[in-house]
């Protein structure tokens, strides 16, 4: 009696030169429901295996052509069929041919002359195993792809609550500086205006009269300082202009150039897209963090170097990208560069990056690094592409 209280049927191959053991072994399966066909070589079964793949083999040992051995090899060289498994057919009860039926990458074997119930019974068990092996491999693969999923949610997560944490430090360093930018701005006005009575008066000449004028002076400058400070501190966009990202970058490079390659050795290279493209922005902004970066790209190469500047548009986005051949930046700067008051410099203020940081996102782009120590820096910005041009 075959044992297994499930019915297990398969589509089985059965190769064996012997006719007779062919037509035995056929209505012993096709007894216990299975569908069965035949290969009467070697070769005849490795042809048939093309255009049918059986759940399951069995195989003679010795055939004339090519042994069931070398079948067998074949077999489990091929990937499309190499999981089937394989059961020999030995008419020897020798050890050493069944230890090289196993090595050669047979699963089990039957030995002639065949018990009809031993061979159902095994040709079963082989069948579920593999399926239940099958089975396996699939769960392993969901299981495999839904940790894969696991773990992409986690990052995409943590990188928004960053950039949460992020915006919700600068919404309150803009509002902190916007006060302190207004409280300083009304005795500034005071100092200046005063300054500026006491010059009208005749008394006032000469080296007295030469102090005032540098008062006076100097609060225009401080005033010129705060107003840049407050354009930051408050994000809100100015007028939103259809600007030709190339030349708007050309401009800040214009003023920047000479300077870099005097002072600092350092040489610009450009590699603009060929394709005619807008950005709807506010320039200055824009044109600011422009500024930062390469500034920061300047900082970041004492010993003088190169900076590539490279856009291409990817979709509907174009991506402009710096970067330098400097220090780079360790893991422990990546994480706290965009924090406010976050240096690494002797004069650095480490308000930049922030500030840049608010500004592209403002414009609902995004602001991204990649960095090696001792190689350099890439900062990207991703912006929206406004209206293509038609040429
Ligand atoms: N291109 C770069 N290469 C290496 N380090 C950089 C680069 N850009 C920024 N950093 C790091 O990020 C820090 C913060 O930059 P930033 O906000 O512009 O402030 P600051 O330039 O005043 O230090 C810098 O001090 C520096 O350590
Ligand atoms: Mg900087």
């Amino acid at each position: 009696m075959v044992m297994t209280s499930e019915v297990i049927q398969g589509d089985i191959l059965v190769v064996d030169d012997s006719l007779a053991n062919l037509e035995l072994l056929m209505a012993v399966l096709m007894d216990g429901g299975h569908q069965v066909f035949t290969a009467n070589s070697g070769s005849r079964a490795l042809d048939a295996i093309k255009t049918r793949l059986p759940d399951l083999i069995l195989l003679d040992i010795g055939m004339p052509d090519i042994d069931g051995y070398e079948v067998c090899r074949r077999l489990k060289a091929d990937p499309a069929v190499k999981n089937i498994p394989v059961i020999f057919l030995s008419a020897f009860g020798d050890i050493k041919d069944k230890q090289k039926g196993f090595e050669v990458g047979g699963v089990d074997y039957v030995t002639k002359p065949f018990i009809p119930d031993e061979v159902l019974f095994r040709v079963q068990a082989h069948i579920k195993l593999n399926r239940m092996r099958v089975q396996l491999q699939q769960q392993t693969v969901e299981l495999m792809s839904s940790k894969g999923q696991l773990e992409r949610s986690i990052v995409e997560l943590k990188s928004s609550h960053k950039a949460l944490v992020q915006s919700e430090k600068l919404a309150s360093l803009g509002r902190l500086i916007a006060e302190i930018a207004h409280e300083v701005n009304n005795p500034l006005m005071i100092i200046s205006g005063n300054a500026q009575l006491c010059l009208m008066t005749e008394e006032v000449t000469g080296e007295v009269k030469n102090t005032l004028d540098i008062v006076v002076d100097e609060c225009k400058r401080a005033k010129g300082i705060l107003n840049r400070v407050l354009r930051f501190a408050r994000p809100s966009k100015g007028e939103i202009k259809q600007v030709n990202p190339q030349l708007s970058i050309e401009a800040v490079v214009g003023i920047l150039e000479k300077q870099f390659i005097l002072n600092n050795n350092i040489h610009i290279v450009r590699h603009y897209t060929s394709e005619p493209c807008f950005i709807n922005v506010d320039e200055p902004q824009v044109q600011e963090v422009f500024m930062n970066l390469l500034n920061n790209a300047k900082e970041a190469m004492l010993d003088g170097g190169t900076i590539t500047i490279t856009t291409f548009i990817e979709g509907k986005l174009l991506n402009i990208s710096f970067a330098d051949t400097g220090s780079g930046m360790t893991e422990d700067v990546m994480q706290k560069m965009f924090e406010p008051f976050f240096t690494t410099k002797e004069n650095g203020g480490g308000i930049g990056l922030g500030i840049c940081y608010a500004i592209i996102k403002d414009h609902n782009g995004e602001l991204k690094f990649e960095s090696a120590v001792g190689k350099g820096t890439v900062a990207t910005i991703v912006l929206p592409v406004g209206t293509i041009s038609n040429g």
